[in-house]
């Protein structure tokens, strides 16, 4: 009998290991003091652990409705409405995911057809591109520069054909600690008005941004807004990113689509969860606080840095840092990196894999969503290199 391979072709050939996992297993191997995995490593809120838990004793055991618990959706309709001036109709227009993984798999999954292009900005986050691929789609990249990373709205423009069909925004943005201002927003706005491409915005940050800034969502402009999926993210907002659960909002005629696909992909959330998350939510402090909060954790990260030889711009939101290492080497960010963790005891994550061609620009992203002693640590370990 003939032997038949199971696999033919791999459907993401490109796809290895990721960094993140490679940096996490070394770093543990080495007991290094771990700045590269973008979680905290304090516990969230007791009050909000004893809400799941008073859900579960309730009975709340048993699928919850499709899009989400009808009272979560409600909560999340009037933050937007209250932060952005923007009503999202709780029936047609939220849907609970699991986490914002899930939200964006499914928008890209609902609209991307063979050979449709999609525009990524580069340094990205590494889950849209397989997306973009599984999907039939070609992914179209804008790739930044250090240190500023802003985005030229001309080049922008110059990588949208009549096949764009999507673009993918991230802000306030992951690696780079960047957030788009108004103005960006606004000259988006503008090139995108005489198209149909759909934009899908991932603000799972939304909360975390400094120095008195406002965080632009898309849902702040109404010709965006009426062509965008925007995501967020419950599990970095109240420092449960264990629990991936998040959310997604549209307008209606694209939310029915994106429906059908978590339907199908998913069918429904976590429900005790989203019982609590509900609860709590009803307290706007609980995430209005977190600027303050982490503002706090960056400043103090930062004024210890400033006395070590690496070259930084303060992160403007997220809870990460860049620091460019080259007043100390030259050499690939992934070699640094690893050096890092086998000689000096410390994990980050080096940018090169975020962007295109894996560029080395020099540059080693840590997180700073930590507790005092872990960055104290970090600190006296980085200043001394
Ligand atoms: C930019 C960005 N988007 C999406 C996600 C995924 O969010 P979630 O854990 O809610 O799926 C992350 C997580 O690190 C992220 O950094």
């Amino acid at each position: 009998m003939d032997y038949k391979p199971l696999i033919n072709a791999s459907k993401l050939p490109d796809v290895k290991t990721t960094i993140f996992t490679t940096v996490g297993n070394l770093a543990r191997e080495h007991n290094a003091i771990d700045l590269s995995q973008g979680f905290p490593n304090f516990e969230a809120d007791d009050k909000l652990k004893s809400l799941v838990t008073d859900a579960l004793n309730n009975g709340y055991n048993q699928y919850a409705p499709m899009p989400g618990y009808f009272g979560l959706r409600e909560v999340i309709s009037e933050k937007i409405e209250t932060l952005h001036n923007r009503t999202y109709d709780p029936e047609n227009e939220i849907t609970v995911t699991v986490g914002a993984t899930e939200a964006i798999f499914t928008a890209i999954t609902a609209f991307i057809n063979i050979a449709d292009e999609v525009i990524v900005i580069k340094p990205a986050y590494d889950c849209y591109e397989p997306a973009i691929i599984l999907n039939g789609g070609i992914p179209v990249y804008v790739q930044l520069d250090t240190p500023d990373y802003k985005i030229d709205w001309t080049v922008f423009q110059q990588k949208i054909t009549d096949k764009t069909k999507m673009v993918i925004l991230n802000t306030p943005h992951n690696p780079s600690g960047t957030i788009l201002s108004k103005l960006d927003m606004e000259q988006l706005e503008k090139i995108l008005k005489p198209t149909n491409i759909i934009l899908l915005s991932d603000e799972v940050y939304e909360h975390i941004i400094f120095d008195g800034q406002v965080h632009e969502s898309a849902s702040r402009f109404p010709d965006l807004a009426n062509r965008s999926f925007v995501c967020a993210s419950f599990g970095k907002t109240f420092h449960v990113t264990g629990w991936k659960v998040g959310y997604c909002v549209a307008p209606a005629e694209l939310m029915k689509e994106f429906r059908k696909v978590h339907q199908f992909a998913v069918f429904c959330v976590d429900h005790p969860v989203q019982r609590a998350l509900a609860e709590y939510l009803k307290n706007p402090s609980h995430y209005l606080d977190l600027n303050n909060f982490y503002q706090k954790k960056r400043n103090f990260f930062l004024e210890g840095i400033k006395l070590s030889k690496f070259k930084f711009k303060p992160s403007q939101g997220t809870y990460f840092q860049l620091l460019d290492y080259s007043p100390i080497s030259n050499e690939e960010d992934e070699v640094i990196g690893e050096r890092l963790i086998i000689e000096n005891g410390i994990a980050s994550i080096p940018i090169s894999s975020f962007n295109v061609d894996n560029r080395n620009d020099h540059m080693l992203r840590f997180c700073f969503a930590k507790k005092q002693e872990t960055l104290e640590k970090a600190v006296e370990i980085l200043c001394k290199l």
